[in-house]
Formats: structure tokens, sequence, C-alpha cells
């Protein structure tokens, strides 16, 4: 890896800013240049070879290696306290890799029950094909882990807060039962950003993220990182694993935007965290509304754990409405301000359906056994004016309440009308 070590060490957004550039290396420019060529040239033959048989740390290829990603990959190990990162051209593509790269037939990997639908799907119907054994169990108690492991457990998978429910895994409880096994742990951290949690330091080996969120931050880009504690695994899945066979690669322009909302992550995060405090706040106290879930409320039932390994309680929020389906779906097409979409850790402020949308990969059958409930609706808290945001969310659950006040009414109306009519009939 080519980057340059920093010469500021310090804080997280001095690393987000600063980590492995050197400006007069690159003619003074403050903004790293985007090495935007899918080839790089050769000064002899013989040096072309060395470069492909690892003898010259030299570039040749960007499906394989090049500047502006080997930067960012710098950048991101530094931010999550690993040794070396790899980049992928989506979220899926940095999981599948890494995981594909990791096992082999025969093996048994163990997964939290509440995921991602996108990788829910890859583990229940795609890496099962070539022959490794899937199980699904509730990680929320670790003991269900201890009582798992097996001796040809290879990897321990699992999401903090999950998406979209937002159960938490003890990730230091967890990493302590793998690691009697020699398993690896890999931590979807996406929802935390390296902002908020930080897994290598609590002793797991591989983090992934989907950058397509809270690191690019912008909602303009798909891409997707991992990052290692183990620089050798770190280089397998790189060169001997998938990561060049899938061909899952990030544009180094994607790559320099990456880079751009790094420098204001920091920032974002806490304002994400600010809103949604409100939000969830505003959730709870609302008639309409049966159950919030968000780590930052006296009523979330792992809010010690959440205290524990989470700087601070995070951007998204999950909740049911009392008319549970119909209600969700009425509060969602009377927001305003808040956009109905999937993604998240955009600026602005997103809801959606999970079980119409993102989770819908799951059967009706799964979602129930895997606690993800048909009403819930899941929230990306923006960066917009918080009173505003207030202010949409509010008048959305109002028109919900006022409607089912309203069938609450009719319904009660239809029932006083027939006991009436009921009497003129007994009475004739
Ligand atoms: C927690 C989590 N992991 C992984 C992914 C997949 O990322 P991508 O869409 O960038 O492939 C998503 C996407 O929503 C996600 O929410």
């Amino acid at each position: 890896m080519k980057s340059k070590l920093p010469q500021i060490q310090s804080g997280f957004a001095t690393r987000a800013i600063h980590y492995g550039y050197d400006a007069s290396e690159h003619q003074g420019a403050l903004v790293p240049p985007v090495y935007m060529s899918s080839t790089f040239s050769f000064s002899s033959v013989e040096y072309g070879g060395d470069c492909f048989a690892g003898v010259a740390n030299g570039y040749f290829y960007t499906r394989i290696a090049n500047p502006t990603l080997n930067l960012l990959e710098g950048r991101l190990a530094s931010l999550e306290g690993g040794s070396a990162a790899v980049v992928f051209g989506s979220g899926m593509g940095a999981i599948t890799a890494t995981l594909w790269s990791m096992l082999t037939p025969g093996d048994d990997i163990i997964v939290d029950q509440t995921l991602y639908g996108c990788t829910f799907a890859f583990l229940s119907q795609g890496i099962g094909k070539f022959g490794v054994n899937v199980r699904f169990i509730d990680m929320t108690d670790p003991a269900n882990l201890a009582a798992a492991m097996q001796e040809n457990t290879r990897v321990v998978y699992f999401e903090s807060p999950s998406n979209p429910n937002m159960r938490l895994v003890d990730i230091a409880a967890v990493c302590e039962i793998a690691q009697r096994y020699n398993a690896k742990v890999v931590v979807d951290n996406t929802y935390c950003s390296p902002y908020l949690q930080n897994p290598l330091l609590l002793g797991a080996d591989v983090v992934v993220h989907s950058a397509t969120k809270y690191l690019g931050g912008h909602g303009d880009l798909t891409a997707g990182a991992a990052i290692f504690k183990d620089a050798e695994l770190a280089l397998h899945v790189r060169l001997y694993g998938l990561k060049d066979m899938t061909g899952a690669v990030m544009s180094p322009m994607d790559a320099h935007l990456i880079m751009r909302g790094l420098k204001t992550l920091a920032l974002r995060m806490e304002r994400h965290c600010e809103n949604a405090q409100a939000i969830a706040e505003l959730l709870e106290a609302h008639p309409a509304v049966e159950r919030v879930y968000y780590p930052g409320l006296a009523s979330f039932p792992q809010r010690e754990l959440a205290q524990r390994q989470m700087k601070r309680m995070g951007g998204m929020i999950a909740f049911e409405l009392k008319g549970g389906i119909e209600a969700g779906k009425r509060a969602l097409n009377a927001m305003q301000l808040v956009t109905r979409a999937v993604s998240l850790g955009d600026a602005e402020t997103l809801a959606q359906h999970p079980a119409s949308m993102t989770h819908s990969t799951y059967t009706p059958e799964q979602r129930q056994a895997h606690q993800i409930s048909d009403g819930l609706v899941r929230l990306s808290a923006g960066l917009e004016d918080i009173d505003d945001i207030l202010a949409d969310i509010q008048q959305a659950l109002d028109s919900v309440h006022a409607a089912s006040s309203d069938d609450h009414k009719h319904t009660m109306q239809q029932h006083f009308e027939h006991q009436q009519s009921q009497k003129i009939l007994e009475s004739i």
C-alpha cells in the first residue's frame, strides 16, 4: 500500500480529513488527485511482470489496485482501528466477497437472525449452494452462540444495531466466545459508521460497511468496504480470495466522493444522532404509536449495552403504529418532508416499510420468526432542521390518529345502530 503514514495521528476527524495524504507529493493539491485510469503503463516488460508477480509494488490494473482506492482504504482502516481495508463496488460486494473468501465447502457459519434483506438472501439461499453450512441463531443472548459453536464453525456474522429492528449484539462477549473456537467474527457496522462504534477494537476480525450509507453520506454513490484486524486476511481477500474475481470494484470517482464525505462524517453523525433522539422522543409520546425501537430511549431493552459499545445512539429508528401495517402505510404516505425511500445515512430524512421493501427477501413466516414485524416502519434521521422534521412527522401521525379515531367512531356508530334495530325487531 503506497499511502504515506499520517504526520498527524490524533483524533477521528483529523484522520478522516488527512490520513495517508501528503499534498507536497501532489503539486500541493489540497484534494487528492483522482486516478481515473483503468490501466497503468509499465516502464519495461520485466517491470510489468514483476508487478504481476508481486515483486514490484506498482499499480497495473484498477480492479486489482488503484492509488485513489488505496488512499481511501488506508483512511478507512485508520478510522476503524484496523490494519488494512479493501473497498468494493457496493456493500453487498464487500459482504459476499469477504465471506466467500473466508469460507470453503464443509465450513459452518453462524449468523444472527436479523439481517439486511439481501445479506439474508445471500446467506439463506446463496452461499449454501457451495457446501457451506449456515445456521441462524438469536445472538442477542451470547449464551445461544456458546451453545451453537462447533469445531467446524469458521465465521460468526452479525449486524449491531440490526437492520431493521435495532436489536443489539454484545460484540465483546460474542468475540470472546468465537475466539475460543478460532472462528473469525465479521460485523456489519453500517448502522453506526466508524464514528459511533469500532468492532475491531472490541475483538472482531473484520468490519464490513455499505459505504453507500453514512460513509458516502450524500446518497449519490453505491460502494462498500471491508476492514481487517489482520493485514494477511485483507491480502487474502484482495488477491487470493474473491475480490479480484467477483469484480465488485469501486470506481475511483466514488472513492473520491467517499473521501469528501468522510471529511464531515464526525459532524454529520453528531447531527444524525441529535435529530434521531428528538424524533424518537416525539414518536414515543404520540398516541398513534405503539412502540419505538431506539437505543437513546429509556424504554430500549438493551440500553446499557448500547451505552457500553456505542459512542452515541445513532441515526436509525424503527417504530410500529397502533393500527399495524395499514396505519404505517398511511403515515408514510402522509409524510411531506420525510422522503419515502430505502437506504439510510443521507442528508435527507428517509422512511420505508421493511416488510414490503428492504426485507421482502424474507417470507412472511421468516419475518415472523426473525422478529421483523409487518407493521414496522424504518426511519433514517437526516440533517434537516429538527423543527421541520418533527412538524412533518407530527402532522403525519396526527392524520393517522384522526383517521383511526374516525374509524373507531364509525365502528361504534354501526354497533349502536345495530343494537337499536335489534331492540326494535324484538319489540315488534
Ligand atoms: C446494514 C446493511 N448492510 C449492507 C447493505 C448492502 O449495501 P449496498 O446496498 O451498498 O450493497 C445494506 C443496504 O441497505 C445495509 O443496510
